[in-house]
């Protein structure tokens, strides 16, 4: 089976963040989500893949490669503009031909992996799969009603008053029937291709599509609160290491890992967090369920349940920050300047909570 990843689009809803860079390469717990998707799928033991950009193309490729770092083969296939999902798997068929194939969003994040899934469809006669996840939110998403016995009713992208709490996880594998549906559809009222109306005429036309209710936890990375979730849930499950340097006075506490050439002096960390290659942590507190990525310094400053991108700088704050995201080359600092004020350099879309 071949691989398809799709790493184009906006991200309007992490912007400022996305204004400069792909959403797909925000990092959780200091890895690309991106990363993590491309490793979910060599892990399947899939590797040849596909990923689609956009507008951050360039971005992606520069960060992703030619995937020899990975052991896997990757082809870019460039998408003119995001037209939906179904759009961007139509303009793959070059790459996939009449393999069965695996399509990955590439700003999800899943518990375990995809290679049960891979192999489940690869050695079955169904003609495609989804996965479904329990959400408390079902409008935001695409949505199933499942009959009793397990089989697909019905599909609705994001529905006003969605009919069940079953959403659409962005994982779905296909075989060449796919092309049919890609072709026969119709742009929907956000004047997308959907996927999810390509897998309902599969329906239609009595195509067999298997629904996999997925039991882990899953994370559709688009919103700020949801990328704070999923760096949560990746920190409690990778295993702790120091590779760089904690000084006698400071404290590691719980699972807490410390990459190459970081330096944390006089400071505690509270696990479960990360602190990324040559970061400083000097004077400071770094509470449960933060990533700090590399080339940034926190110094005189107490932070939690956070992301740092890189090469940011955080100097002499009075409070604690929490539940925040914070961009690269960010400087976040007290001023000794007088009048006493808030001296704010924003980018468009920021959103800051002062006390
Ligand atoms: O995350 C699961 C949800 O993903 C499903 O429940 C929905 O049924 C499905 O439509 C999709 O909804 P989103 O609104 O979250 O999709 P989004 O626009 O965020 O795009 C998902 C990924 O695909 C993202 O990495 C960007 C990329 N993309 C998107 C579009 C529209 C492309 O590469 N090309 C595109 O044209």
């Amino acid at each position: 089976m071949k691989g398809l990843v799709l790493s184009g689009g906006k991200g309007t809803r992490l912007r400022p963040i996305t204004y400069t860079s792909a959403k797909q390469l925000v990092p959780v717990a200091n890895k690309p989500v991106l990363f993590r998707v491309i490793e979910a799928l060599r892990d399947a033991d899939i590797d040849e893949i596909g990923i689609v950009i956009g507008d951050t193309g360039a971005e992606v490729r520069n960060a992703v490669g030619n995937g020899s770092r990975w052991g896997v083969k990757i082809e870019y296939i460039p998408q003119e503009a995001p037209l939906g999902l179904a759009h961007a798997v139509k303009i793959s068929r070059p790459f996939i031909g009449d393999d069965k194939f695996a399509l990955f969003l590439g700003d999800n994040c899943i518990e375990g992996g995809v290679s049960s899934l891979v192999s489940g469809f690869a050695t079955s006669d169904h003609n495609a799969q989804i996965v479904l996840k329990q959400v408390a939110n079902p409008q935001q998403y695409g949505v199933a009603e499942l009959r009793h016995d397990g089989s697909i009713e019905r599909l609705t992208e994001k529905p006003r008053q969605p009919r069940s709490d079953l959403a659409l996880v962005g994982i779905y594998m296909f075989d060449q029937h796919i092309w049919e549906a890609v072709e026969a559809i119709k742009p929907s009222w956000r004047g997308e291709l959907e996927i999810t109306d390509a897998i309902q005429w599969l329906i239609e036309h009595d195509y067999h599509v298997h629904a996999h209710i997925h039991q882990g936890w899953w994370i559709d990375t688009g919103k700020r609160a949801d990328m704070l979730d999923a760096n949560r849930l990746v920190l409690e499950e990778i295993t702790p290491h120091v590779s760089g340097f904690v000084d006698r006075d400071s404290q590691l506490v719980g699972k807490v890992t410390i990459e190459k050439g970081a330096q944390v002096i006089n400071s505690v960390i509270r696990g479960p967090a990360i602190i990324g290659e040559e970061t400083r942590i000097v004077n400071s507190y770094v509470g449960p369920f933060t990533s700090i990525y590399h080339h940034c310094t926190i110094e005189e400053s107490e932070i939690e349940h956070s992301i740092v991108l890189e090469n940011s700088e955080i100097i002499r704050l009075p409070n604690r920050i929490e539940d925040s995201l914070i961009g690269r080359n960010v400087k976040l600092h007290t001023s000794p300047m007088k009048p006493k004020a808030y001296r704010l350099m924003l980018g468009d879309n920021s959103d800051v909570g002062l006390l």
